[in-house]
């Protein structure tokens, strides 16, 4: 009995996480309501693993649907992937994430209760910490008030998660705080795919390499950071990936009633300008970029403090940023072939 429920294992970060669990002799069991996703991601998953997964198509909010996973298949934990996850979006449509992001974890929780599943692997996420007042940021630093809507979500479930196992149940619950995922499968044959104008830096940073964007703009040059643009802590989405093998391992050790949370990160900050010189060194081709204002909302700089992780966990990230950069240009670059 090996079967891992992913939820959103469509997606950038769960499809990374199914090839590591099959590398490590699970069996995940997808689900996904493709909002943020496509259906060519299955095909990307079986060119690298050769076969086809379990997947449903559906929402995870759909608790008939959940019940009749959990009684099809004989799930063994889960790992809680689905959620939308745009900051600025967020701030427009304020109740759809609070609706998809805490629903989707009641109805799981209710469902793993009901079915006597007991391990559960959350993805949060280090925009809990705002920007913290110490670097860098330990499990024990503070979290802030939310900066958006979805970030309150990531703390409202981190909170939910807390209380329901303070009440007893016999559940095992690990948080990992990411952030911030970058690079692809070194295959190219998964990547992030960002649906209309990315959020994120390093898609846009391919999209402008690959000519599908005029330019990129850096949001501001005159922050207290080494050259004045903002400090990331960029993790390879295959190192993250691992971290959730890691905790799910971990998770089936413990005793019930348990919850902990890491973060995930690989403990060096980088800047956005040399984010772009390393993909300009890896690309072997200049990046057209300009300096624009600071843009409102962003975090100056963080990056983790993974002495926790590294300790109980046994995890490390083993890649560098220029590997990140080269397997995001090389996945663009596939997906640049394929269109
Ligand atoms: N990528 C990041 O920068 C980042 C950073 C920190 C935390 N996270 C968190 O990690 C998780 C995964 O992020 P990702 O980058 O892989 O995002 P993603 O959008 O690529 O993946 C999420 C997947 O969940 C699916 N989904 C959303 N709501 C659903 C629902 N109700 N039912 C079924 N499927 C649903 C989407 O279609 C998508 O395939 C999210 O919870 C996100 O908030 C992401």
């Amino acid at each position: 009995m090996n079967n891992i429920l992913i939820t959103g294992g469509a997606g950038y970060i769960g499809s990374h996480t199914a090839v590591a669990l099959v590398e490590a002799g699970f069996e995940p069991i997808i689900i996904d309501n493709f909002s943020n996703s496509d259906v060519s991601v299955l095909k990307g998953l079986k060119n690298i693993l050769g076969r086809e997964l379990t997947y449903y198509e559906g929402d995870c909010n759909d608790r008939a649907l959940m019940e009749k996973i959990f009684s099809e298949n004989e799930i063994k934990g889960v790992i809680h992937f689905a959620a939308f996850k745009a900051v600025g979006e967020s701030t427009k449509l304020p109740l759809n994430y609070y609706s998809n992001n805490i629903n989707s974890l009641l109805v799981l929780l209710e469902t793993m209760e009901k079915f006597k599943v007991k391990d559960l692997v959350f993805s949060s996420s280090c925009t809990v910490y705002g920007q913290p007042d110490e670097l860098p940021v330990s499990e024990s630093t503070p979290r802030k008030e939310a900066e958006s809507p979805y970030g309150n979500t990531k703390k409202i479930c981190e909170d939910i998660l807390k209380d329901y196992i303070k009440s007893g149940v016999n559940s095992r619950i690990i948080s990992l705080r990411y952030f911030n995922p970058v690079g692809a499968h070194p295959s190219g044959e998964i990547g992030e795919l960002p649906l209309g104008i990315p959020n994120n830096l390093v898609p846009f940073i391919t999209q402008t390499g690959a000519g599908l964007r005029e330019k990129l703009t850096v949001f501001g040059d005159d922050y207290n950071t080494p050259d004045g643009s903002c400090v990331r802590d960029y993790i390879h989405v295959m190192d993250l990936a691992d971290a959730h093998v890691k905790a799910l391992k971990y998770l089936f050790q413990q005793q019930d009633n348990f919850y902990d949370l890491f973060n995930v990160g690989t403990g060096n900050g980088n800047t956005v300008l040399e984010v772009i010189k390393t993909f300009e060194k890896v690309s072997q081709k200049p990046l057209n970029y300009q300096i624009g204002p600071r843009r409102s909302g962003d975090i100056e700089k963080v990056w983790a403090n993974t002495d926790k992780i590294n300790s109980v966990l046994g995890w490390k990230a083993k890649y560098s940023l220029e590997d990140s950069l080269r397997d995001s240009w090389h996945w663009q670059q596939k997906l640049v072939e394929k269109s």
